[in-house]
């Protein structure tokens, strides 16, 4: 603001207009910067407002009042109208403030994956939860398993084609027949011998656990795998009991529409025995039947070799694949997606149990 002439402390027109000149000097600053720079043209030492001041003390006496209250109002004004402004500036600054340093809490974060269960841990527990829920206790078996467990107290002969290497993996051998033999356990039943020798009866329990099978890795086989064992031994139990427990087990797994079947079949350890069926509709090459697991009434040589007598007690027994039931119940068409370990396959599953 350039003047050379100061402003008459009398000149009331003259005032009047360097008010309105600092007034939108005041309203068009967007920034307290700018409004800094506004406030010290217009109230400085220098503006024309205190310049005018400044010359009151020379006015005629009569001329003082009136010039100081022209002067005193319009800096009065003035000094309002940049307190305002001050005040409103603040505000935004604040604002915009707020707006910028705002944290997202909604944002994914940039952070270590958490990882993901295994979808056959959850099933397991799951699995164990059902068992629990109807009365039935977990027994456990060792994954390094007696030879004699896996086969001969589960009524398999010396000769019988399953103890061959080609289907079992044998950690210790019995060449000589001197040393003990010790298999990787090739399905969860010798738990019931286990359970048998070492319960009182009656018995209901439950053995979830992984198994090993000189099995190839194709759509619906892997040489480790799992198996769910079920064994009841009371009195008066019949094959009716098995069915029931069998179709429980699968609507609680498959829904009230999955469609099984009981198709006969033999193990050593049962008789008569069976094997149960899901229907797959997804299965590789057209819908079909795919096998769920084996069962049977517990064989009275079983029962007799525990020490238990026939006459008075009867039980059944079944033993289910876990992965086949992650496939049965997901649509899983092929095996190597269960065992292959890609997160973006567990990850569907939710990294906890239920609910998810
Ligand atoms: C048995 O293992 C018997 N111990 C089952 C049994 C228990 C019968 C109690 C009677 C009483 P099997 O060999 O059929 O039976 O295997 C049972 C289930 O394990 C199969 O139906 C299938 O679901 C699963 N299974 C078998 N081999 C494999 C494999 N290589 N990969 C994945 N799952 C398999
Ligand atoms: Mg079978």
């Amino acid at each position: 603001m350039t003047t050379t002439t100061p402003l008459s402390p009398l000149d009331a027109d003259g005032v009047a207009a360097a008010v309105e000149e600092a007034l939108a000097a005041v309203t068009a600053a967007t920034t307290l910067e700018e409004l800094k720079t506004a406030r010290l043209a217009h109230t400085g030492d220098r503006a024309p407002l205190t310049l005018a001041n400044r010359e009151i003390g020379r006015l005629a006496p009569k001329d003082k009042a009136t010039a100081g209250r022209l002067l005193g109002q319009a800096r009065g004004r003035l000094q309002q109208a940049i307190a305002a402004r001050q005040a409103e500036l603040e505000a935004e600054e604040e604002e915009r403030r707020l707006r910028e340093e705002t944290v997202d809490v909604t944002l994914p974060v940039d952070r270590r994956p958490r990882g993901a269960r295994h979808p056959l841990e959850i099933l397991q527990e799951e699995v164990g939860d059902f068992f629990v829920a109807m009365g039935w206790e977990i027994a456990e078996g060792p994954e390094v398993e007696h030879e004699w467990l896996n086969f001969d107290a589960l009524n398999h002969g010396p000769d019988h084609p399953a103890r061959q290497m080609a289907d079992t993996f044998y950690v210790r051998g019995t060449a000589e027949r001197e040393t003990p033999g010790l298999v990787l356990r090739t399905h969860t039943s010798p738990v019931q011998a286990r359970t048998l020798l070492e319960r009182d009866l009656p018995v209901y329990i439950a053995c979830p656990g992984k198994v090993f099978r000189n099995d190839a890795l194709d759509a619906t086989h892997t040489p480790v795998f799992h198996q769910v064992e079920g064994l009841a031994v009371d009195r008066g139990l019949t094959m009716a009991h098995l069915k029931g427990t069998l179709d429980h087990f699968a609507r609680a797994m498959f829904g009230p529409e999955a469609r099984t079947r009981l198709r006969p079949s033999f193990f050593p350890f049962t008789e008569p025995s069976a094997e149960m069926d899901l229907w797959f509709p997804q299965k590789k090459g057209g819908a079909g039947w795919i096998e769920w697991g084996g069962c049977g009434m517990v064989d009275p040589q079983v029962l007799v070799a525990a020490g238990i007598d026939p006459d008075e007690y009867t039980g059944f027994a079944f033993g289910m694949g876990l992965e086949r039931t992650l496939m049965l119940r997901h649509g899983i068409a092929d095996m190597h997606d269960i065992v292959e370990g890609d997160m973006r396959f567990s990850r569907q599953f939710g990294t906890t149990g239920k609910g998810n």
